[in-house]
């Protein structure tokens, strides 16, 4: 697939847009670096996203992406620079603040898949429910069979494999719908067929409206973002257009 390099201005900017719509941004990320002692992890990252953008994020191990992640996901903050998301200052919140925010606009997907061990499948996804204050067993149900597992509801996740357990945290995360869906190496852990359902639910949210950004080593993930954005020592190294507007 051709790639093109969509970051030639000098501005150290980066709009991650298709350019003839009006859409709203739903992210823009300021000056953000995230200093630890001597460590740069994060130096001065610029990004603005459009509402039902399909990003990546790549770049070598250590160069900032899920600290990069984690401030977009509100479980972070930044040491200095700005987060806007869906319109509002995240870098200016406190604790409980981020968990609303997190709660009701991010669905979160990891490569450890944090399932709750003595829980179901089904009492997992009714955990992210418990959240939203809207335990509904129907509801949960639906959300497993979309990801395909209605049938292992009841099973716990030492009974599911690591495909399974990862659609169960899908399920989880799609729970209220959320705007922005972020994913830190989905596949990470996964076999081809396992990644390709993961690859196929997430086009779906997509086709929803949902946002998403996805981290990810493997460039055959990569190439389904619209944007892939490659990260070097904290920093934006480039920005790619993968052609499939
Ligand atoms: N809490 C922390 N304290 C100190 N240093 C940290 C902390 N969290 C991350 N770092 C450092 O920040 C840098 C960026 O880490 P990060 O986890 O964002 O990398 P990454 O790009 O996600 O790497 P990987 O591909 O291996 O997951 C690394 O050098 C890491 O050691
Ligand atoms: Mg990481």
């Amino acid at each position: 697939m051709a790639i093109m390099n969509i970051d030639n201005n000098n501005t150290n900017h980066h709009n991650i847009n298709n350019n003839n719509t009006n859409k709203t941004h739903i992210l823009e990320v300021k000056d953000v670096s995230k200093i630890y002692g001597s460590l740069h992890a994060l130096s001065d990252v610029n990004l603005t996203v459009e509402e039902g953008r399909w990003l990546s994020i790549m770049g070598p191990s250590g160069s900032g992406k899920t600290t990069l992640m984690n401030i977009i996901g509100c479980m972070d903050t930044p040491t200095c620079g700005s987060v806007h998301l869906d319109g509002q200052d995240i870098t200016r919140l406190s604790l409980s603040e981020l968990t609303k925010i997190r709660r009701d606009k991010i669905g979160l997907i990891f490569q450890q898949f944090h399932l709750v061990p003595y829980l179901t499948a089904l009492e997992n996804v009714m955990v992210a429910q418990y959240y939203h204050s809207m335990v509904d067993e129907k509801e949960a149900l639906q959300a497993l069979d979309r990801v395909g597992l209605a049938a292992r509801a009841k099973h716990l996740p030492r009974q599911l494999s690591g495909g399974e357990q990862q659609r169960v945290c899908i399920a989880r995360a799609l729970i209220n719908y959320p705007k922005l869906i972020l994913a830190d190496e989905p596949t990470g852990n996964l076999d081809e067929a396992n990644e390709e359902m993961i690859m196929k639910l997430l086009h779906q949210l997509h086709e929803e409206g949902s946002t998403i950004i996805v981290v990810t080593h493997s460039p055959e993930v990569s190439q389904h973002a619209q944007t892939t954005v490659v990260l070097e020592y904290g920093k934006v190294a480039r920005v790619v257009n993968n052609h499939i507007d």
